[in-house]
């Protein structure tokens, strides 16, 4: 399972690709807002750290536009993958650039059916929230579930990135039904790498050595 960082913070984003954890970003007009300055200077930077997809998101809802749009994103580097709503617009513009070699990702997407027209569209990217639905009362990784079998059954190579991840369960549940992508704000990967065991573990280990060298001040290893 590829693992994205759902964010436009060059910080996070540089701390977890060192540890060679990404296989790509997501992005959309909230995070880059959220990080405030110049959102096409973070664009550049984002596409220059990471060698895998990076998904930006248009901002137009009509068909050319996206299209326009798409092309000037593209520009940010050969990494782009160009995000567009899940309207009918979005999905012509979704034919029309995967038709020319353009990856897109169709993001905003709550439904089986969505994803299915989706991935009828050309979609290397279906973006279901699961998060969001989950706030409405519904079931999000049951939707991963429907969307993974109608997937296999027809053997549509779109991919499934499990986009609006909460908490680390989520991430688990996403990569027990086989979901191709997660996509996780950094504070979700930062409690993955976490466990009380491993500190306390690491703890005792130091202090062991510590007793060692009392008997031994000139060890080293
Ligand atoms: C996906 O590409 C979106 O950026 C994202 O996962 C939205 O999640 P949210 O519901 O936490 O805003």
């Amino acid at each position: 399972m590829k693992i994205f960082l759902d964010t436009a913070n060059l910080e996070s984003i540089k701390k977890f690709n060192d540890m060679g954890l990404l296989d790509g970003i997501t992005t959309n007009p909230s995070l880059l807002s959220k990080e405030g300055g110049n959102p096409k200077n973070a664009m550049e930077e984002i596409c220059k750290i990471i060698k895998g997809d990076v998904s930006l998101e248009v901002l137009s809802t009509e068909y050319s536009g996206m299209i326009e749009e798409g092309k000037r994103l593209r520009q940010y580097g050969k990494n782009v993958v160009v995000k567009v709503p899940m309207t009918p617009d979005g999905l012509k513009a979704c034919k029309s650039l995967s038709s020319e070699g353009i990856p897109v990702n169709v993001t905003l997407v709550f439904s089986p059916n969505q994803a299915l027209l989706a991935a009828k569209s050309g979609a290397k990217y279906v973006s279901p929230f699961i998060g969001r639905l989950d706030d409405i009362g519904q079931d999000g990784m049951h939707l991963i579930k429907e969307i993974k079998q109608i997937f296999s059954n027809y053997d549509f190579k779109t991919q499934i990135l499990v986009a609006s991840i909460r908490h680390p369960i989520h991430v688990i549940d996403a990569a027990k039904i086989g979901a191709d992508v997660v996509t996780l704000p950094p504070a979700v990967l930062d409690k993955m790498l976490q466990h009380p065991l491993t500190d306390i573990g690491l703890e005792n280990f130091l202090s062991d050595w510590e007793k060692l060298k009392a008997g031994n001040p000139d060890v080293k290893i």
